[in-house]
């Protein structure tokens, strides 16, 4: 399955931002993840509905939502997103997770199912015909910097077998926390396809941001 990078945007320099989307424009980066938080899922407020507004009227690059809200279908409305675009929700944070999904496809995107490091896998059986991707949480959500739930490895490693084996080899996995070079090459390994990548790789301080997506497409 091709190999795509979102780097997540929370973890961008605020002051450069216009600078580094037109840089991921000129590298082809595939997708822009934006974290949504509520303060009540997770302790910690991020992005949110005008952001998210003006990045898509600035950059055609799609937008990879990933909304770490409690009840998310009482917020997709206040959402721009459309055609192309991933909004992820996570199971953990809906009784009707079938008809969020539902109602982000029919609002023209494509939707992703979110699973925290102790969530098993079979608690998306039952979704598997209302989704493009699964996000597999490497870290607890929230925060950026975090470090790698080990046991997270493993599990994508299984989902992927899983997903494969009932017929559904087109969905695709999504990593998200602590995507370090290091781990990136194990995550994809396991059978992650798409790399949310933060503190720990494209916006390392140790490299330039050009270099930093370069080396990380090289190891994945
Ligand atoms: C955490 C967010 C991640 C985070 C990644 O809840 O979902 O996207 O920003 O940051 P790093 O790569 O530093 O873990
Ligand atoms: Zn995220």
């Amino acid at each position: 399955m091709e190999k795509k990078i979102s780097p997540s945007i929370m973890c961008a320099d605020f002051f450069d931002l216009e600078k580094t989307v037109r840089e991921f424009e000129r590298l082809k980066i595939e997708y822009l993840h934006i974290d949504i938080m509520d303060g009540h899922f997770v302790s910690n407020y991020t992005l949110g509905t005008d952001f998210v507004r003006t990045l898509k009227s600035k950059t055609d690059i799609p937008l990879d939502i990933h909304l770490m809200v409690e009840k998310p279908e009482n917020v997709l409305d206040w959402f721009t997103f459309g055609k192309g675009d991933y909004v992820s929700v996570h199971v953990e944070s809906t009784c009707h997770l079938q008809k969020v999904l539902a109602a982000i496809r029919e609002r023209g995107a494509k939707p992703m199912v979110a699973i925290n490091p102790a969530t098993p896998i079979f608690m998306i059986e039952n979704v598997l015909d209302d989704i493009d991707a699964v996000l597999v949480m490497t870290v607890n959500p929230g925060f950026a910097g975090q470090k790698l739930v080990r046991s997270t490895l493993k599990k994508t490693e299984d989902l992927r077998k899983y997903l494969d084996e009932k017929g559904y080899e087109n969905v695709e996995i999504e990593v998200d926390g602590n995507v370090s070079f290091e781990n990136a090459v194990l995550m994809s390994k396991a059978g992650a396809n798409i790399f949310v990548a933060g503190t720990s790789s494209v916006f390392s301080k140790d490299g330039i941001l050009s270099d930093n997506i370069g080396k990380l497409r090289e190891l994945i």
